[in-house]
């Protein structure tokens, strides 16, 4: 029996800022955003509101969506570079509010792919018959390590979280393949000083090749192929970037998650939210072969092929 998806959530601030309020904190253009990136508008948590405020409210969703309770829960996992500090891990401070006195706790830290990292990780629990259920969040509040005087990082960014329970799914269903990596080789051009440095084109190059080889990868490594994918869920980092892996998937537009629009790169929450939202709105049905890859600093990968419902 293949580990799966029981049940989702998401959680985006509240707070809208728009390519037009950019254009007066640094030298841009909403024109220029909007080509270069896809992105319209990201939402911005408020100072109040932690990492793990977000992490909680998307786990909440994520139980009742799954019809299960904290108590239910034998490990929670959380994907994130922004922990409100150090330690303790948000898996621990959200532990203790959902009240799973049960489970174990942890983050995982593999920046924008770490969602994906997060998610084989449960698997493996799952399939060795180790644990029932593990909570997995991808969370980040990117706005407190944003430069917002730096242009080449201001305008990409966003906040929020996303959560999924995983647990035993029907013959059939679930995870039929993954692919993680990394080189670390790669780490300089992309990494947090005080605030997110970034190499854009280093990393708009290695993103283009290693999200495209790695969605093929994990169709392949399934048994399958292209023509069976139905919705890519790509990180959401540059349309540019994801266009490369729908077309070398040979998958129509309206068959690719595109929440960088309203949302920008949330980094691990993004492949969380998009998958939420794609399921809300009725695209993702049971038994759809998705595809869902990440890149990030690291520099990690990461992609799973995985067939829907319970
Ligand atoms: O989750 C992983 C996180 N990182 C990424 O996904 C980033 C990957 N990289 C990218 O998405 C792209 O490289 C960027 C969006 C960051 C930049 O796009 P680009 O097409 O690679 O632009 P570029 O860096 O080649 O810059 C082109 C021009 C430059 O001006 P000159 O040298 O041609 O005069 C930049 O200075 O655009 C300028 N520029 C801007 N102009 C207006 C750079 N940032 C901005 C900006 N507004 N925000």
């Amino acid at each position: 029996m293949n580990a799966g998806v029981l049940g989702i959530g998401r959680f985006l601030p509240e707070k809208i800022l728009t390519n037009f309020d950019l254009e007066k904190m640094v030298d841009t253009s909403d024109e220029w955003i909007r080509s270069r990136t896809g992105i319209e508008e990201r939402r911005i948590a408020d100072d109040a509101t932690k990492s793990s405020d977000m992490a909680y409210d998307a786990a909440v969703k994520a139980l009742k969506n799954a019809n299960l309770t904290a108590e239910d829960i034998d490990l929670i996992i959380v994907a994130t570079v922004t922990p409100d500090t150090p330690f303790p891990s948000i898996a621990c401070i959200i532990q203790e509010r959902l009240g799973a006195t049960r489970a174990a706790a942890m983050d995982v830290g593999a920046a924008c792919a770490g969602f994906m990292y997060g998610m084989v990780t449960a698997k493996q629990f799952i399939e060795s018959g180790t644990y029932n259920h593990v909570l997995v969040v991808g969370v980040e509040k990117l706005s407190k390590i944003t430069d917002w005087k730096d242009r080449n990082t201001a305008v990409l960014f966003g906040d929020g979280a996303g959560a999924v329970v995983m647990g035993k799914v029907s013959e059939g269903r679930g995870i039929l393949s993954f692919e993680l990596g990394a080189n670390g080789a790669g780490a300089k051009h992309l990494y947090q000083d005080e605030y997110i440095i970034m190499n854009g084109r280093e990393v708009f190059k290695f993103a283009v090749r290693q999200m495209a080889d790695s969605s093929v990868n994990v169709i392949e490594k399934a048994g399958l192929q292209k023509e069976d994918v139905d919705f890519l869920i790509p990180h959401q980092a540059n349309i540019r970037i994801m266009e490369a892996s729908r077309q070398r998937l040979g998958l129509p537009e309206e068959k690719m998650s595109k929440t960088i629009k309203k949302y920008g790169n949330t980094s691990s929450s993004s492949i969380p939210i998009a998958l939420a939202e794609e399921v809300d709105a009725g695209k993702i049905k049971d038994d759809d072969v998705i595809v869902m890859v990440g890149f990030g600093g690291g520099l990690t990968w990461g992609a799973i092929a995985l067939r829907w419902g319970r």
